[in-house]
């Protein structure tokens, strides 16, 4: 996993969840010991701690039973105690008898009670004295999940000099549900006590700004909250967006290579008795994970005999889970129930097809399990993420092996090779199983190729620097506005209103640059100083940047750039037209210009399309048109040099992937220069990028440093073109080479409005 040091700037990181990651234990001798507490919450989190050490504040498994605090590695562990009442009324009620069912599609039936919420609300009072109590001076305090929700604002009351994280590890109900809750008024002001609340999935977040949109006096601007001021507190900024999660995969890759990993996979399809297919089902036992669909699916094949008893296996295991929830009780005796029915109407005295195993197992004899298995059954009527996909397509290292995965879980997002299936739909899943049972192995390959590609690329060291980031510009926001104007020598408060404080690290350069006889200040449009909206035409730039800008321009020795992807046509259209009078423009990636000569490079003072690249557009727009032109929600963008496809439209995001690879496709057949962007995929006859453009303003100009403002991938080629006395801002999450970061496109504005007082002594106030 690539280094995680650095993220959280040095700040003490304090993580809370309902369960610490250990477990204290009775074994039957009576002696007391600690194992791995269940779950996806402890695989993903785990990993990152051991890098970052931190101090965990959570409960830890067993009823008025008080622990001291202890440490494990390099975790300092604060157990908070929990009464037997606490647990029935607060665990096994509120958090599993009210909220998992209804955060998880109402599959069993939720429960309202005041008694239950009461002790909800205690609990999780005590949770954030405690953390509180523990967290050093400034520290990142990371609450998970929704046994916690109230935490944040609870905290944020005792200690606010913490900064806050909340990650919800279940989905978020969408509207319809939520609103059942009698107390979702209160939820919702809970969770808005953070400063970054992370979801799993785009729906989620969605659904959480629009009900918080609609229950608190928030305004939801793209994914940032802005919560405005009180009698007793300043406005502030929420960033609520999805950040879904992950597990170590080179992790889990090791433990898959190592020879006595190996072994006991073959020993462990040995002891089954070798059969032709062995499946493999991994849950914790509980009712959303679709273990009786993925039964009853197996079970109509053995009747049918679709599938022959004696050259398979079924192996489910089923990790004890909240075994004094009465739905669980149920669960648990059903299954037992099927299993035996099951084993008993097609086994023989050797063989057995199911086999159900209902205990815990180390990682070496999980990735062993993965290893023995043909086909992995990953069926959730609702999941947040599911972890054991992902960790399944991690040990498959031979790219062989077959996933059958839910659309209901997280996972699905990311893993479109996975036989994908509606395990409601029970003929369906009974195709994909013999579907996968069949499957040759050169389509195994293909598949679990691409789904190890999408689990590398997002794991779980990009999930934490993501959400660690976020919180960390956050951090050095709310820094730079506690030390503020007095320090900096300023007439006046910034930013103290929402949106948006100036980082104290971005501050700090800003101040060096400032005073350079000539600077350029150059920056992207959408997303950086123009919040993203749905449709495109709709963009407009925040006034608070625009006035910046313009002060920027009038000052002598200061030179504006605007670089946009769009076309100048495009951005015409937003109302920015030539920004103000003498801003250099570049539009199409760097393809055009206007406000600056540069030879060789387009404009509307010349450099058009030559007659061969006219010919090479026309068919080009004739094929992208014939193509892509009849997609429901695809906007094809006709621009000077090529052709740009918006997918921001399509409703289905796996929709919207799958076209937008079918547009590059098409791109690279037609011999185009293709560029990525959020939700667009760009082509162009011409080779131009914003750093090629940005370097031939700069050599333009009289020598002196440079501003380069954006949020997207295609702005990572101006950030690679500056020098160490310049000053690169990445707006957003995401990997990056600019040197300062800030969450949005408000803070772009703020950021500048403090140039401009640098630099001229003018104070504009926010918006
Ligand atoms: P959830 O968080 O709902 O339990 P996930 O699939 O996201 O579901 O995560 C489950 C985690 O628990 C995975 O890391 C998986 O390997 C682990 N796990 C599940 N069952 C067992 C078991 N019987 N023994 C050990 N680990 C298990
Ligand atoms: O994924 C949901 C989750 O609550 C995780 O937070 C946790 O890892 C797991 O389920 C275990 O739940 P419990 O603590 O109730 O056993």
């Amino acid at each position: 996993m690539t280094g995680l040091q650095g993220l959280t700037g040095g700040r003490e990181l304090v993580m809370v969840s309902n369960r610490l990651p250990v477990d204290r234990v009775v074994e039957a001798d009576g002696s007391t010991a600690w194992r791995t507490s269940p779950g996806g919450l402890v695989t993903a989190v785990e990993p990152i701690v051991e890098q970052l050490g931190c101090v965990w504040v959570g409960w830890a498994g067993s009823a008025d039973e008080h622990v001291d605090p202890f440490e494990i590695g390099r975790m300092r562990l604060e157990p908070v105690e929990l009464s037997t009442d606490d647990v029935e009324l607060y665990y096994e009620g509120f958090s599993n008898g009210t909220l998992w069912p209804l955060y998880h599609d109402v599959i069993a039936p939720p429960e309202f009670h005041r008694q239950w919420w009461d002790r909800y609300r205690k609990v999780n009072q005590r949770f954030a004295e405690r953390v509180a109590a523990v967290a050093a001076e400034g520290a990142i305090a990371w609450i998970h999940d929704y046994q916690l929700q109230l935490v944040p604002a609870m905290l944020r009351e005792l200690r606010p000099d913490l900064t806050i994280g909340f990650f919800l590890h279940i989905p978020f109900p969408p509207r319809g549900l939520f609103e059942q809750l009698p107390w979702r008024r209160s939820i919702i002001s809970g969770l808005l006590g953070a400063d970054v609340i992370g979801f799993q999935r785009v729906p989620d977040a969605i659904s959480f700004r629009t009900i918080a949109d609609r229950y608190t006096h928030t305004q939801a601007l793209g994914n940032t909250m802005v919560l405005p001021a009180t009698s007793d507190a300043p406005g502030r900024t929420v960033l609520a967006q999805e950040f879904p999660i992950s597990i170590d995969a080179a992790a889990f890759a090791e433990v898959a290579r190592r020879p006595e990993t190996q072994d006991r996979a073959r020993q462990i399809r040995a002891e089954l008795g070798n059969p032709k297919t062995v499946m493999l089902g991994v849950d914790r036992l509980d009712y959303t994970k679709g273990i009786r669909h993925r039964l009853k699916a197996f079970d109509e094949l053995l009747v049918d005999d679709e599938i022959d008893a004696s050259q398979i296996v079924l192996v489910q295991v089923a990790s004890p889970s909240r075994e004094r929830v009465d739905a669980y009780r149920q669960l648990r005796d059903e299954v037992e129930v099927t299993v035996g029915r099951i084993n008993g109407e097609h086994g023989t005295i050797g063989h057995a097809p199911l086999v159900y195993l209902h205990r815990g197992y180390s990682r070496e004899e999980m990735v062993a399990m993965y290893l023995a298995a043909d086909v992995l059954v990953v069926t959730p009527l609702r999941d947040g993420m599911n972890l054991v996909a992902k960790e399944y397509v991690a040990c498959r290292e031979d790219e062989q092996g077959v996933l059958i995965l839910s659309e209901f879980a997280g996972a699905a997002d990311e893993l479109r090779d996975a036989l994908l299936v509606n395990p409601h739909d029970i003929e369906g899943l009974k195709a994909a199983m013999l579907r996968a049972v069949h499957m040759p192995q050169e389509e195994q390959h293909r598949r679990m190729h691409g789904m190890r590609r999408a689990v590398h690329d997002n794991d779980v060291a990009h999930w934490a620097s993501g959400f660690l980031g976020s919180m960390t510009a956050i951090s050095e926001s709310r820094a730079t506005a506690h030390t503020g104007g007095p320090e900096d020598g300023m007439t006046g408060p910034i930013s103290i209103v929402p949106p948006a404080f100036v980082p104290r690290s971005v501050g700090d350069r800003l101040r060096r640059i400032a005073t350079a006889s000539s600077l350029l200040v150059a920056t992207d449009f959408d997303g950086t100083i123009a919040p993203i909206v749905r449709r495109p035409q709709d963009a407009r730039m925040l006034p608070r940047a625009r006035q910046a800008l313009e002060l920027l321009n009038a000052a002598p020795g200061v030179r504006v750039a605007l670089l946009s992807g769009r076309s100048l046509d495009g951005l015409a259209e937003t109302g920015t037209g030539t920004g103000g009078e003498g801003w250099i423009i570049s539009g199409s990636h760097g393809s055009e210009l206007t406000g600056l000569e540069l030879p060789g490079v387009s404009g509307a003072d010349g450099g058009a399309p030559t007659a061969e690249e006219v010919d090479w557009l026309q068919r080009v727009n004739r094929r992208f048109e014939r193509v892509l032109g009849g997609e429901p929600g695809v906007r094809l963008e006709r621009k000077p040099f090529g052709i740009a496809v918006h997918t921001r439209e399509v409703r289905d995001p796996d929709q919207s992937r799958e076209l937008q690879a079918a547009a590059v496709e098409l791109g690279i057949a037609e011999g185009l220069h293709v560029r990525e962007g959020k939700e667009v995929r760009e082509f162009s006859v011409r080779a131009s990028n914003k750093g090629a453009v940005l370097q031939s303003i700069r050599d333009a100009l009289p020598s002196g440093p440079v501003l380069f403002l954006g949020d997207d991938v295609t702005d990572e080629d101006a950030f690679a073109v500056l020098g160490p006395d310049d000053l690169g801002i990445k707006v957003g999450p995401g990997d990056t080479a600019a040197t300062g970061r800030v969450p949005d496109p408000e803070t772009v504005a703020a950021v500048l409005a403090r140039l401009v007082e640098l630099r001229t002594g003018i104070v504009i106030g926010s918006d």
